[in-house]
């Protein structure tokens, strides 16, 4: 009988503590986790095409974000890119600006690395995306 108990206590203790690891690694709700490449492709590039045909709601909205997908030692200088396209309004020029810097190193280094994409921003784009 207390041996039963122990199984039953072990059991209740394992359960609980591989749900506390699983949420404490998921990220708030609505968001999105992807790499910083898959980000790229589906967000910003559709952000900027739209921009070009005369809304800019959407690039504004992701290069509001993307100092935030930085790794902490470049924050400051894709602050500085992102801000001045956002002020200049000129956002084509923050792409080439950042890729020159940025893009290779990253992409050897952080490929696998993943990004959390707020909430609003998935939301934002559902209506563009099919
Ligand atoms: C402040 C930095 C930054 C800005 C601004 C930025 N990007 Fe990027 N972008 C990156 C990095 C870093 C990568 C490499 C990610 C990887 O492959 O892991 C990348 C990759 C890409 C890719 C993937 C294909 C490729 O060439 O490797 C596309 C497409 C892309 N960016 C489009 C854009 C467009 C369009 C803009 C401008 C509206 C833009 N990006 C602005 C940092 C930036």
């Amino acid at each position: 009988m207390q041996k039963m108990n122990i199984m039953l206590l072990i059991g209740v203790l394992l359960i609980s503590s591989l749900s506390t690891y699983v949420y404490a690694d998921s990220p708030p709700a609505g968001s999105k986790e992807m790499t910083l490449h898959d980000f790229m492709e589906d967000y910003t590039e559709i952000a900027m095409k739209k921009s070009k045909k005369g809304d800019s709601k959407y690039i504004e909205r992701v290069l509001k974000e993307i100092p935030n997908f930085s790794i902490a030692e470049n924050k400051e200088k894709w602050s500085e890119i992102s801000n001045k396209a956002l002020e200049t309004k000129e956002f084509g020029k923050s792409c080439k600006g950042c890729h020159k810097e940025f893009k290779k190193s990253y992409k050897k280094q952080y490929k696998k690395r993943m990004i959390t994409v707020p909430g609003d921003i998935i939301q934002l784009f559902k209506t563009l995306k099919k």
